[in-house]
């Protein structure tokens, strides 16, 4: 199929490299492979001031973050979990997608959001994952069936961002595939609904 679908992922913390960050790569790389584009904006780029929906001016990091969102087909988001959810780095950010709440496609109405949620524990990246999918759906998004779930007390990864375990390597690239499978089937559906209106 033609159709190449833009995939965004938001991620990671503010240290570079973070396991965060090495699964949405993996995740991103999945997506590449089934046929989407892909763009990633993890660590410091998701730095910006405190979303103020009174406040209109926006720095230059909130300006590339919302561009990039408008013409996202989907999205894959990577969170550490912090004291029992997200971080507030990535809720910061994701507070900015308040600024697509008037647009023709309003949030990420019709596509699917990928999820990923690493923990030093079980406990604490299930509560971040089950905090990201309610965001997810707050922000009209598809929550893609599976939710990839890392423990990091586990070494997962190597330096050059090589998953070592296979079940997480696995939910890592079901996630990305998920993404695109979404948007292509959302794409043949419109075209088959524009065709019978012909
Ligand atoms: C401020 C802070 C709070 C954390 N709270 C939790 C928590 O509540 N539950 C948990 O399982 N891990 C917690 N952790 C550990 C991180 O979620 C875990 O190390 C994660 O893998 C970090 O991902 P990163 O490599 O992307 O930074 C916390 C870490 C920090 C720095």
């Amino acid at each position: 199929m033609d159709y190449q679908p833009l995939i965004v992922g938001l991620g990671g913390t503010t240290r570079a490299g973070s396991s965060s960050e090495k699964a949405l790569a993996l995740s991103l790389r999945a997506a590449e492979r089934e046929g989407a584009r892909v763009a990633m904006l993890a660590g410091p780029e998701l730095e910006m001031p405190m979303y103020a929906p009174e406040r209109p001016e926006r720095s230059g990091a909130a300006q590339r973050l919302t561009a990039l969102l408008r013409r996202c087909d989907g999205l894959i988001i990577a969170s550490p979990s912090y004291h029992g959810t997200i971080s507030g780095l990535l809720k910061n950010a994701l507070d900015y997608t308040e600024d697509l709440s008037r647009d023709e496609r309003v949030y990420f109405d019709g596509c699917a959001i990928g999820l990923i949620a690493c923990g030093a524990g079980w406990q604490g990246a299930g509560h971040a994952l089950t905090a990201l999918r309610a965001i997810a759906h707050s922000l009209r998004g598809w929550p893609t069936p599976l939710g990839a779930v890392l423990n990091t007390s586990i070494p997962l990864f190597d330096e050059t961002g090589a998953c070592r375990d296979a079940a997480a390597a696995f939910q890592l690239e079901c996630v990305g595939r998920q993404v695109v499978q979404f948007a292509r089937m959302k794409a043949a559906l419109e075209r088959v609904s524009s065709l019978a209106e012909a």
